[in-house]
C-alpha cells in the first residue's frame, strides 16, 4: 500500500507542511526556547513531556517515548493508516496524492462514487430491517435489540434478483457501480443480479467508518452457505480490514487493550453487553496486516478463539503473525474458550464481568509459546530439548530486536539448556542495535547527532575514513550521509521517512529522538568529534589486526608497510568508548 505513494512526494510533503501547525490544532502548545511543549496527548501526565521541534520536524515524548514525524502524529493521534494520514495532511496543503503502479490509480471521484453508493444500500437494508416479519423475528430470538441494530447498521436484503438494483441502479453508471462494489453478481448468461438476498446485512465499515462491504447471514441454519461476503473490491480487502473496529474506536477515547474474537455475532454480542472493545477478522485468518493494525489501535491485543483443533490451529496462525510486530510496549494474550461455547453464549451466560474475568486472565503469548512447542516432547530428555530449541529459534529471530526478543530468548535458554544463538535477520544485525541502552556507541552518537542536523553532511570529507571500523552501524552512517548530501536542505523527519521499509527504522526513530532537544552548535561539535573518534579506532583495530597477524609472522609485505605506517601515525589515546 505504502509503495504505491512516491518517497519524492512523501519528501515534499513533509517540506511543505509544518508539524508545529498540524499539531497545535488538535494539542495546544506552548512555546518553550526553540521548542514547542504541552502534556502528552498519548499518556496521562501533569507536567509537559511532550516536545515538538520546528527544526526538525518531529515530536517526542519523554515520558512515554512516542516520537516521528507529523505523519506518524496522524497515525497515532488520528488513528490512520499510513495511506490515510498522507491522504489527510495533502489535503491541508491543497496537495494531491500521486500513486504508482497506473491500474490502482482509479481517479478519485469513482472512489466517492462508489463509497457513496455503499452507503446508500446499507441505508436501504436498514430500512427493509422493520419490513420483514422473519428478519425481525430472528433478530430478538439473537437478543440483538435496537440500540446495537442501530450502531451496527444492521439490515435485511429481500428476497428477489432485483431489489438492490431497481432501488439504486437506474442508470447504467449506476449499475457498473453496483457491479464494481460486489453488490450484483452475473448468470451464465451475463445477466446481473442481487448478491445478497434474504440475509440479514452486517455492513463492513472502514477505519474512517465509510461502508465498504456486507457480510449476510441466512436466517435458517438449513441453508448454506452461513455467511456470504462482499467479494474484494477497490476498496475491500478482506487481509486488511476488521469487522467493528470503527465502533471500537468510537466507544473509546483510549484503548489499553483489543480482543479479537471469529464471528459478528461474537463481536456485536460483546459490544451490546457493555464490552466495546472486540473486533473480528472477515470469516479469514489473522494476517500480518491485521496484527498491525490490531496494534496500532491498542498495546495489548487478546486472540479469543475456540477450544477445538480448529480454534487451535487459528491461534498459532494469529501467533505467527504477530511475532515480527511485537515490539517492546506491545503484548499478545490468548483465550481459548470451553468447549461448544462461543464469546456470543458466554458473555450472555456469564455476563460482562465473566467474561472481562476472562479476557484478564487471558494467557500471554510466551506462556502460550512454548506451551505448544513442547506439548509434545519429553522435556525430561536432551533430545526433547533440543527439539524444543531446534522449534522456537526461528521463531523467536521473528521478534523485533529489543527486551522482549531477549527475555524469549533466555527462556529459552533455560527451558532447553541450549544458548538461544538467534538467526537474526542479517540486515537487522547490521543495523544500530538497542538505541535505548544508557551507554550509546560512537556510531550511534553520529547517527543521532547527524539526524538532528542533516545540513553537517556536506561539512564531511569523501571518502569516509571511518568506514574502515568495524562496528555495526557504520555503513548506516555513511548512507544517511550520501543521502542527507544528495538532498540539501532535507529535513531530518524527511531523512528518516526514507527508511520506512527497512528493518532500521525503529532504532532510526528512536535515535532522532535522543537529539530532540539539545543546542544545535554543541551537537554539532560532538558530531565532528566522534567521527574523528571512530577514525581513530579504525586505526587501532587495524594496527591491533596486524600485529596479532605479525606475532604469527603471517603479514605481506604491502600489509608490513601498512602497520609501520600506522605505528607510526599518532592516533590520540583511546578515550572512553564503546
Ligand atoms: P452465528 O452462527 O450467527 O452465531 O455466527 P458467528 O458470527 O458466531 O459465526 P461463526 O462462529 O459460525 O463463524 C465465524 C465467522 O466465520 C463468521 O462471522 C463469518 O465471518 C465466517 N463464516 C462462517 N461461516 C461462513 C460461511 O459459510 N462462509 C463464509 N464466507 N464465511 C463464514
Ligand atoms: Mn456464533
Amino acid at each position: 500500500m505504502r509503495g504505491l505513494i512516491p518517497d519524492s512526494f512523501i519528501d515534499e510533503l513533509l517540506a511543505r507542511v509544518d508539524i508545529v501547525d498540524v499539531i497545535e490544532r488538535r494539542v495546544p502548545l506552548k512555546k518553550a526556547g526553540r521548542e514547542w511543549t504541552a502534556c502528552c496527548p498519548f499518556h496521562n501526565e501533569r507536567s509537559p513531556s511532550f516536545y515538538v521541534s520546528p527544526a526538525k520536524q518531529f515530536f517526542h515524548c519523554f515520558g512515554c517515548g512516542v516520537h516521528g514525524s507529523a505523519i506518524k502524529f496522524l497515525m497515532d493521534y488520528d488513528r490512520l493508516e499510513f495511506p490515510d494520514a498522507v491522504e489527510e495532511l495533502a489535503q491541508t496543503v491543497g496537495l494531491t496524492v500521486p500513486r504508482e503502479g497506473g491500474r490502482e490509480a482509479a481517479p478519485r471521484e469513482d472512489k466517492t462514487d462508489l463509497y457513496a453508493l455503499l452507503d446508500a444500500a446499507a441505508g436501504w437494508y436498514e430500512g427493509e430491517l422493520p419490513r420483514s416479519g422473519d428478519a425481525q423475528a430472528y433478530c430478538k430470538k439473537r437478543g440483538l435489540d435496537a440500540e446495537t441494530i442501530r450502531r451496527f447498521r444492521l439490515g435485511w436484503a429481500p428476497a428477489g434478483y432485483d431489489g438492490v438494483i431497481k432501488a439504486l441502479g437506474n442508470t447504467p453508471r449506476r449499475m457498473e457501480l453496483l457491479n464494481e462494489a460486489g453488490m450484483v453478481a452475473s448468470s451464465e448468461r451475463g445477466s446481473k443480479y442481487d448478491r445478497f438476498r434474504e440475509r440479514l446485512m452486517f455492513p463492513i465499515l472502514d477505519r474512517r467508518g465509510r461502508v465498504i462491504a456486507f457480510g449476510g447471514r441466512v436466517l435458517s441454519s438449513e441453508q448454506s452457505p452461513k455467511y456470504l461476503n462482499s467479494p474484494e473490491t477497490p476498496l475491500f480487502h478482506k487481509g486488511r480490514e476488521l469487522f467493528a473496529l470503527w465502533q471500537v474506536k468510537q466507544a473509546n477515547q483510549s484503548l489499553a487493550r483489543i480482543v479479537v474474537v471469529e464471528g459478528y455475532m461474537d463481536v456485536i454480542a460483546l459490544h451490546q453487553a457493555g464490552l466495546p472493545i472486540a473486533v473480528a477478522t472477515l470469516g479469514t485468518a489473522t494476517t500480518p496486516e491485521h496484527t498491525e493494525v490490531l496494534f496500532r489501535a491498542a498495546p495489548d491485543v487478546v486472540f479469543c478463539f475456540d477450544g477445538d483443533r480448529a480454534g487451535r490451529a487459528a491461534a498459532w496462525k494469529a501467533l505467527e503473525s504477530a511475532l515480527p510486530r511485537l515490539r517492546d510496549g506491545r503484548q499478545a494474550y490468548f483465550l481459548f474458550l470451553p468447549d461448544g461455547e462461543d464469546p456470543d453464549s458466554l458473555v450472555r451466560k456469564e455476563g460482562k464481568d465473566g467474561f472481562e474475568k476472562r479476557i484478564r486472565e487471558a494467557m500471554p503469548l510466551s506462556d502460550y509459546f512454548f506451551n505448544e512447542l513442547s506439548h509434545d516432547v519429553d522435556m525430561a530428555s536432551l533430545d526433547g530439548r533440543a527439539r524444543l530449541a531446534e522449534r522456537a529459534r526461528p521463531l523467536i529471530g521473528k521478534l523485533p530486536d529489543g527486551a522482549f526478543r531477549d527475555l524469549m530468548a533466555q527462556e529459552l535458554e533455560k527451558r532447553s539448556g541450549a544458548r538461544a544463538m538467534l538467526q537474526a535477520d542479517p540486515a537487522a544485525h547490521r543495523a544500530v542495535q538497542r538505541p535505548t541502552a544508557v551507554q550509546r556507541s560512537l556510531v550511534r552518537s553520529a547517527i543521532s547527532l547527524l539526524l538532528a542536523q542533516p545540513g553537517l553532511a556536506d561539512q564531511v570529507e569523501k571518502p569516509y575514513r571511518f568506514l574502515r571500523l568495524d562496528k555495526p552501524g557504520v555503513e548506516l552512517l555513511a548512507e544517511l550521509l550520501d543521502l542527507a548530501r544528495a538532498r540539501p536542505g532535507i529535513n531530518p523527519a524527511m531523512l528518516v521517512e526514507h527508511f520506512a521499509e527497512r528493518p532500521e527504522y525503529p532504532s532510526l526513530q528512536k535515535l532522532m529522538a535522543a537529539t530532540v532537544v539539545g543546542e544545535a552548535e554543541a551537537q554539532a561539535a560532538e558530531f565532528f568529534d566522534a567521527l574523528q573518534r571512530m577514525e581513530d579506532q579504525a586505526v587501532t583495530q587495524r594496527r591491533d589486526a596486524l600485529t596479532a597477524k605479525s606475532r604469527e609472522g603471517a603479514l605481506d609485505s604491502a600489509e608490513k608497510a601498512e602497520l609501520r605506517e600506522l605505528l607510526a601515525a599518532r592516533v590520540r589515546p583511546p578515550v572512553a568508548s564503546a
